[in-house]
C-alpha cells in the first residue's frame, strides 16, 4: 500500500509497479495501480503461468490486493503497459473492476507519455453487477 494523489502521481505507480511483471512467456508487461476512496494506492502486474490460462492480468492483481487489504471501493484505475499503443482492461478484468468501482476514472498513458482518461460507463457500459441479481431475486 502506498499513498498518492494526481494522475500523474497514479501513472508513476503503474509504472513503478510493471517493472515486477513477471512475463517470461508473452514479455508484455502491464502495470497498475488503483486508488480506493480511503485514498490509498494499490499497485500490480502481471504475472504469468507456464499454464497460460493461470495467468493473473496486472488489474486483478491490484484490486485483489485492495481488497484484501479491506479497500472495496476504487475510484480510479491507472494502466500503463510495455506495449505501443494504450492497453484497455480485458474483458475478465473488466468484470473484476465492476464489481468494485461503480464510477471513476480510468487514466491509461501510451509509450509516448500521452495520458488519456475515460468514465467508468466508457469503458464498461451494461456491465453486469450485482445489481441485476438483486432486482432477478426481487422478480421471482
Ligand atoms: N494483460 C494484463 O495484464 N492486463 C490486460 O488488461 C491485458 C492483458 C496481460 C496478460 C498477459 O500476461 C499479457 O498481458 C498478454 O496477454
Amino acid at each position: 500500500m502506498k499513498e498518492g494523489f494526481s494522475v500523474e502521481e497514479l501513472i508513476q505507480q503503474a509504472k513503478q509497479a510493471m517493472n515486477h511483471a513477471y512475463v517470461p512467456y508473452s514479455k508484455f508487461k502491464v502495470g497498475c495501480a488503483v486508488k480506493t476512496k480511503s485514498g490509498k494506492v494499490y499497485t500490480g502486474c502481471n504475472i504469468e503461468n507456464a499454464s497460460y490460462g493461470a495467468t493473473n492480468c496486472a488489474e486483478r492483481t491490484a484490486i485483489f490486493k485492495a481488497v484484501s487489504e479491506g479497500e472495496k471501493e476504487i475510484t480510479q484505475i491507472a494502466i500503463v503497459s510495455s506495449g505501443n499503443m494504450v492497453t484497455y482492461p480485458c474483458g475478465i478484468c473488466r468484470q473484476v473492476i465492476s464489481e468494485f468501482m461503480k464510477e471513476g476514472i480510468f487514466i491509461f498513458e501510451d509509450r509516448k507519455e500521452n495520458i488519456v482518461t475515460y468514465t467508468y460507463e466508457e469503458i464498461f457500459p451494461y456491465s453486469f453487477t450485482k445489481k441485476d441479481l438483486e432486482e432477478a431475486r426481487e422478480n421471482n
